[in-house]
């Protein structure tokens, strides 16, 4: 009774032990045919890309001559002149817009009207040149060339219709 109890028991738990294995042996069969397929040529193409892409060198040294001058004439130094109203509006209107600091406004007419009898276009250029009150000396940006300057104080006065 006793050892026919632990036979079946033993047949039983061998069964299962059995399936178990042949259920693993199956899920890792059909484990290897989903992704046989993702490790494809192009997929590792594509993974080598992205990693190349993450470590690749965030600048580069350009010792060609040209290819310097071709890139400092589109970044801040520009060889062409800006206009003076570009330069109004990237420039000057940060202060003259709102009046900061007792900027005089862009449409405030009268207060243009009378700073430009008091000084004439020359005087006002010079005093953006030079710096006046609150304003610093080129308006703050050393690169603006004279002629720039000029034409963004006649650009300023147009704008304030005198
Ligand atoms: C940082 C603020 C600021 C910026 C930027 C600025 N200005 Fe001014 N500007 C002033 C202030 C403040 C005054 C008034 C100065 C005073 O009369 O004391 C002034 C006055 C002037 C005057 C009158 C000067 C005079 O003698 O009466 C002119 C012209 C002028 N600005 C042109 C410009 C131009 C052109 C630019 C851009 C290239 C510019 N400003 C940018 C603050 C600024």
């Amino acid at each position: 009774m006793d050892s026919n109890h632990d036979k079946v028991f033993v047949t039983t738990f061998l069964g299962v032990i059995g399936f178990l294995v042949a259920l693993t042996v199956v899920i890792v069969v059909i484990a290897n045919m989903i992704t046989g397929d993702e490790d494809s040529e192009e997929l590792r193409q594509i993974a080598y890309e992205r990693t190349q892409s993450r470590i690749a060198p965030v600048g580069e040294v350009i010792t060609d001559p040209n290819a310097i001058k071709v890139s400092a004439s589109s970044g801040e130094s520009d060889a062409e002149p800006r206009s003076g109203e570009e330069i109004v509006q990237g420039l000057c209107s940060g202060c003259h817009a709102a009046g900061v600091a007792g900027a005089p406004k862009l449409d405030d007419t009268t207060e243009w009207s009378s700073r430009l009898d008091a000084l004439g276009r020359d005087g006002l250029v010079t005093s953006v040149i030079n710096g006046k009150g609150a304003m610093p000396p080129k308006a703050g940006d050393p690169s603006l060339s004279e002629a720039e300057i000029e034409a963004a104080v006649d650009a300023m006065l147009k704008q304030a219709g005198v």
